[in-house]
């Protein structure tokens, strides 16, 4: 793996594709134990752009029936949080009652995660689960519980396997971290 460069910013490999795989593999087991069986049908709610690679791989792995849909928020520009979020896609689906599973790319400072799960159960949805690729552990102190945690990583900025800088780099296979961040 190569440094990258995007937007005039350098990029080291971080997360190698075989340790992505292996974070799926993992969540997807998790999932498995808890509906597989349950016959409970959740709908999955991939949180667009930066979910759409996580998602793609999971859903394959799901030994249970599920439905999908999708929203599209919005609350990072560039490197930085903005702290408040943007619904650029809603939602057209009727929740209630549902059990749904929020599958995130990564989740920061929680922003993004508290909004979501408070508008879910707003619209009647009756158990709402969080489950996300990665986690900056460090960051996260809210009281959401994340129900499905793929890999936990440091307080940088990683790009690739659908994170993206400035819309860029969310193709990668690989993850990547900001060059200036590295200590
Ligand atoms: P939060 O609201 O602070 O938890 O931030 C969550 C959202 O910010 C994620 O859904 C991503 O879209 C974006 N984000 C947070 N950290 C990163 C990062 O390191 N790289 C790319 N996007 C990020
Ligand atoms: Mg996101």
């Amino acid at each position: 793996m190569e440094s990258i460069r995007i937007n005039g910013k350098d990029f080291v490999p971080y997360i190698s594709n075989d340790k992505i795989i292996a974070a799926v593999d993992k969540v997807a087991s998790e999932l498995n134990n808890d509906f597989f069986g349950s016959g409970v049908t959740p709908v999955i709610l991939c949180v667009l752009n930066g979910s759409i690679i996580f998602c793609g791989h999971l859903l394959p792995r799901l030994k249970f029936s599920c439905e999908l849909a999708s929203i599209r928020l919005s609350s990072y520009q560039g490197t930085q949080t903005t702290g408040n979020v943007r619904e650029v896609i809603g939602l057209d689906m009727d929740l209630t009652g549902r059990t749904v599973i929020i599958v995130e790319d990564i989740v920061d400072t929680g922003t993004t995660i508290a909004s979501l799960v408070g508008q879910l159960k707003e619209k009647g949805a009756a158990d709402v689960r969080v489950c996300t690729f990665s986690l900056k552990t460090d960051v996260y102190k809210r009281d959401i519980k994340l129900d499905y945690v793929g890999i936990e990583i440091a307080n940088k900025f990683i790009v690739g396997w659908g994170l993206d800088y400035d819309q860029m780099g969310r193709q990668l296979a690989d993850i990547y971290i900001l060059k200036d961040q590295l200590e």
